[in-house]
């Protein structure tokens, strides 16, 4: 098949790193070709540089045998690459067919008058061709990170892009959502058009790419048929040496009395409704439980409930025998209750803010940090250099802004907060999304240990491998109720499977 990219010896430099260095990259028309490598390894930047949106120091881009160079993202556009990035760029009070035109140059978002119920059968039709299943008229905020997904496909597709790159596209999925997104990566590929797909998930990229490209600090380590390749040998190649795929190890220490009660908790959700309906949860010291299900059925609603984020509707969260006022963050943490947030970017960290003031958010009242009204800046850095050695942090020191940092480095630096405050109870919600095997081996390692430490966690994870490596005990929650418990050691993927679907427990 003919090369639709090529990128020859493509070097970039930010300043104390090579992000890449010398990378050789092809990939065909029709392919859906996956880019694999640990965290920081180069794989945003490289996309990146493909969608114009850096310029490389060295090295050269070849669409379809001519080379090209891009001044900024709309040459990129133009020529047919687009984009959908870790992080969403949507405008969230916008719908979705707004967004999906905002900013096109070519079509309807161009013209003085725009016919909003033309535009929402356009991107209707576009769903279905493509089986992306999203409502037009829905506005961004409203939809749950794997709907807001979709949106961005579509935008890109709407664009008419002929080279598709997705940074992580599944990290924010569940499975099933995952198995729909391949079937609509398939559709693409099998219209001539070139998918570039980056994941973690080893058994993933065998599922759907053709050939994988892998990346180490930087360069090219190889490129080889997913066909002969398996996810012990992938792994192997991106991290240069024999790692752990997750799997369950008995932990040491002891489950005591319970530290985390929740009594017939309700909340409303943001779309009005109610997220949560009389949730009953016990979390014991030293004990991990899973909250299991599919995205959407009152996780995030539960986690900002207990945290303080959200006020319940009724019913109580309470720690070490301690109801709490709830609906105030501050008492939650004070009351021992860390988190770990699903939306690392917005929630779990203030991107602008350098590394080091992002380690002491939570304790800036505390006394390591201030000095009456004065910040000890010294002993701030100090630690957060600290806690960047120990959680492996890589890509900069205290003074970077934590948005340089890759996907992967930003969820150790949340990590390295929650767990270092000694809570009593920790709530994590998918704390290995996007990361690396390596840096995953880490994070749960750390959740190892804070149990055994006799820290009570709720684990809130979509990964069901996960939750049967980590969790004591599993509930699984559905449209807001949880309708079943079960026994970590004693279950399987398929029983949860059924009743996440809200089969019978
Ligand atoms: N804008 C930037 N300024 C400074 N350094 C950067 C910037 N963007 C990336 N880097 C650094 O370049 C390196 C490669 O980062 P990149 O985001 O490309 O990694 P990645 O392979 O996408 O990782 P992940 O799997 O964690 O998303 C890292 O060391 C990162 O800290
Ligand atoms: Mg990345």
């Amino acid at each position: 098949m003919p090369s639709a990219v090529e990128l020859r010896d493509i070097t970039k430099r930010f300043p104390g790193v090579v992000a890449n260095d010398g990378v050789r990259f092809e990939a065909a028309e029709g392919e859906v070709h996956a880019l694999l490598g640990e965290n920081g390894a180069g794989k945003s930047t490289l996309s990146n540089i493909l969608t114009g949106l850096y310029r490389p120091d060295e090295g050269e881009i070849v669409l379809w045998g001519e080379p090209v160079s891009f001044a900024s993202p709309r040459d990129a556009l133009d020529a047919g690459i687009g984009m959908v990035h870790q992080h969403f760029r949507l405008v969230p009070p916008f719908t979705v067919a707004e967004n999906v035109i905002l900013g096109d140059h070519r079509g309807e978002g161009k013209k003085f008058m725009v016919h909003p119920r033309r535009i929402e059968r356009n991107v209707a039709e576009l769903g279905k061709r493509y089986r992306i299943a999203v409502d037009p008229r829905a506005r961004i905020w409203q939809l749950s990170l794997g709907e807001q997904q979709r949106v961005e496909i579509l935008k890109a597709l709407y664009r008419q892009a002929r080279i598709l790159i997705l940074d992580e596209p599944t990290a924010v999925l569940t499975p099933q959502e995952a198995e729909s997104l391949f079937e609509t990566l398939r559709v693409m590929a099998d219209e001539g058009r070139t998918v570039i797909f980056i994941s973690h998930k080893l058994h993933e990229v065998k599922a759907v790419a053709d050939r994988v490209t892998v990346l180490r600090d930087g360069r090219t380590i190889d490129t080889v048929d997913t066909g002969s390749a398996t996810p012990r040998s992938l792994a192997a190649l991106m991290v240069g040496r024999e790692v752990s795929l997750a799997e369950r190890v008995e932990r040491d220490g002891e489950i005591g009395a319970p530290v985390l009660e929740v009594r017939g908790l309700w909340a409303h959700g943001d779309r009005g409704g109610d997220a949560l309906r009389g949730v009953d949860l016990q979390v014991r010291t030293g004990e991990i439980v899973a909250i299991a299900g599919v995205a959407g059925n009152g996780q995030r609603e539960l986690a900002e409930t207990i945290t303080g984020m959200r006020a319940a509707a009724d019913g109580q969260v309470v720690v070490d025998g301690r109801p709490l006022r709830g609906g105030d963050a501050r008492e939650a943490i004070r009351a021992g209750i860390a988190h770990v947030p699903e939306d690392r970017l917005h929630t779990g960290v203030a991107p602008s803010l350098s590394i080091a003031s992002n380690v002491v958010l939570k304790s800036y009242r505390g006394k390591q940090v201030t000095r009456g009204p004065l910040l000890r800046l010294r002993a701030i850095r100090d630690h957060a250099a600290s806690l960047i050695r120990r959680y492996d942090v890589r890509g900069g020191g205290p003074e970077l802004p934590a948005r340089q940092l890759s996907g992967g480095n930003l969820q150790k630096v949340v990590l390295a907060r929650e767990f270092h405050g000694d809570p009593r109870v920790l709530v994590v919600a998918s704390p290995t999304r996007g990361l690396d095997v390596a840096a995953i081996e880490t994070v749960h390692r750390y959740l190892r240990d804070a149990a055994s430490s006799g820290v009570g966690v709720l684990l809130i994870s979509e990964d069901l491998d996960e939750i049967l490596a980590l969790a004591d005990r599993v509930a699984v929650i559905y449209e807001g109720a949880i309708v079943g418990e079960v026994d970590a050691g004693a279950t399987t993927v398929e029983e949860i499977g059924l009743l996440m679907a809200g089969g019978a427990g």
